[in-house]
């Protein structure tokens, strides 16, 4: 099978597909998990994918155990009318990582883009490398950061949940620092719907503008920040340990439609943080 490999700016790949006939199922998921260890994103694009959120599920299953919601395998990221929580309106999704309210922190995010926004419509799924980040950063910074817990409580239709977790941890199982940042939504947002309570622990008050301001501007500098145009039947695969995501507000009436499916690592991970659950 023939594709075209492409590194990203300022991470990732994108593979595409030469011609029209190719399935992403015959792509060889060791060879797209080596891509994932490299490059912590992965694009895959122009091939034929699923008929069905089974099918998509079913695929998932390949890259290890699926993660299991009171909704299924599969979440439909669509925009709903009269959302109770933003993630279904059609606003931006500030940085934050996937399963930090859950027992078990997925390593893995699978993306498909069942339908997608036009050019002009905004609507691009944002990914920031915080391995890179830490790289950039001081030295005094970043054990600043190790020194600073940020305290999370969110209520929506899955969960109620607190949890908690310095800025600056270690990876679950490598020999790196990574961030976990839920970033308070920007305050110029004015339907922002049910945001999470956020409380930075060991920060003096007069200090947090600051704290926030450093963290924004790191998180979304070109060097560590890659936001996603998506076009139908794109595939991604990002690592929610070492990246951060958020999504582009997009126009209300876009044909934005994602599904998204958790993938565990192996052993799954246990969520550090959780304060409470249910
Ligand atoms: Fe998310």
């Amino acid at each position: 099978m023939k594709y075209t490999v492409t590194h990203l700016k300022p991470f990732g790949i994108l593979i595409e597909a030469d011609g029209n006939d190719h399935h992403v199922k015959d792509l060889s998921t060791k060879m797209l998990k080596n891509y994932f260890e490299e490059e912590k994103l992965v694009v895959v694009r122009g091939f034929k994918t699923f008929d069905s959120s089974d099918d998509f599920a079913g695929y998932c299953e390949r890259w290890g155990e699926v993660s299991l919601w009171p909704f299924g395998k599969v979440l439909e990221l669509v925009r709903q009318n009269n959302p109770e929580d933003h993630i279904f309106d059609n606003n931006y999704v500030p940085l934050h990582w996937d399963g930090m309210y859950r027992p078990e922190v997925p390593e893995y995010q699978i993306f498909h883009c069942v339908d997608s926004p036009n050019i002009d419509q905004g609507g691009r799924t944002t990914f920031s490398n915080t391995s890179i980040a830490i790289d950039q950063s001081p030295a005094e910074l970043v054990e600043l950061w190790k020194n600073i817990s940020v305290r999370y409580t969110r209520k929506m239709e899955f969960y109620e949940s607190t949890t908690i977790s310095p800025i600056v941890t270690k990876h679950p199982y490598r020999e790196q620092f990574i961030m976990r940042y839920n970033e308070p939504p920007a305050k110029d947002i004015p339907d922002f719907i049910n945001p999470p309570i956020i409380e930075f622990v060991g920060v003096e008050e007069d200090h947090l503008d600051e704290i926030q301001t450093q963290l924004r501007e790191l998180l979304y500098s070109p060097q560590v920040y890659y936001a996603h145009t998506w076009q139908k039947n794109d595939i991604v695969i990002s690592d929610n340990f070492t990246l951060l995501h958020g999504r582009e507000a997009y126009t209300q009436d876009a044909p934005r439609h994602l599904q998204r499916v958790h993938v565990n690592s192996s052993p799954a991970f246990k969520n550090p943080g959780l304060e409470s659950y249910r």
